[in-house]
């Protein structure tokens, strides 16, 4: 008894007591993967390292041959801050628009920048 209530303090207490309940780099994790709207690792992988989203063919009119496309997205983890801010203000063709405040964006930017280091 006397156990089950000293566990259930402790609980409460790691609950609320640390100043934040997930790390900064935790959140920033969680919002790459769901920034309201399609993560950012489905097109940009999990590291922002750029991938190939899709394969497809289309027919050579000429040759009447078979070429394969791919889409691809691009890295995204050695680019500018700026640059990266800048791709949130425009159109993209593939890439959807997001509605991110300024420190969310900020957020994402700390988290492909960081994600190699000491990796939890
Ligand atoms: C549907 C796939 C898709 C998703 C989801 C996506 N992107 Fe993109 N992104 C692209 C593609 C493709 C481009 C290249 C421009 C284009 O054709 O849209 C791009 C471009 C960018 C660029 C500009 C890169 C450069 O070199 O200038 C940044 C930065 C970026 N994306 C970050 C993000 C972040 C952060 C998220 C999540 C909030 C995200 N993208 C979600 C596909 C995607």
């Amino acid at each position: 008894m006397k156990k089950a209530s000293l566990f259930l303090i402790f609980a409460v207490f790691s609950l609320f007591g640390d100043d934040s309940f997930i790390s900064y780099k935790e959140y920033a994790k969680m919002l790459y993967k769901n920034p309201r709207g399609i993560g950012c690792n489905k097109c940009h992988g999990e590291r922002g390292e750029g991938k190939i989203i899709a394969v497809y063919y289309i027919k050579d009119k000429t040759t009447k041959q078979k070429i394969k496309k791919e889409l691809k997205s691009p890295s995204i983890n050695n680019i500018s801050k700026i640059e990266f801010f800048k791709s949130f203000k425009k159109k993209h063709k593939v890439m959807p628009t997001y509605f991110l405040t300024a420190k969310e964006i900020e957020s994402l930017y700390y988290y492909i920048k960081n994600q190699n280091k000491g990796q939890k």
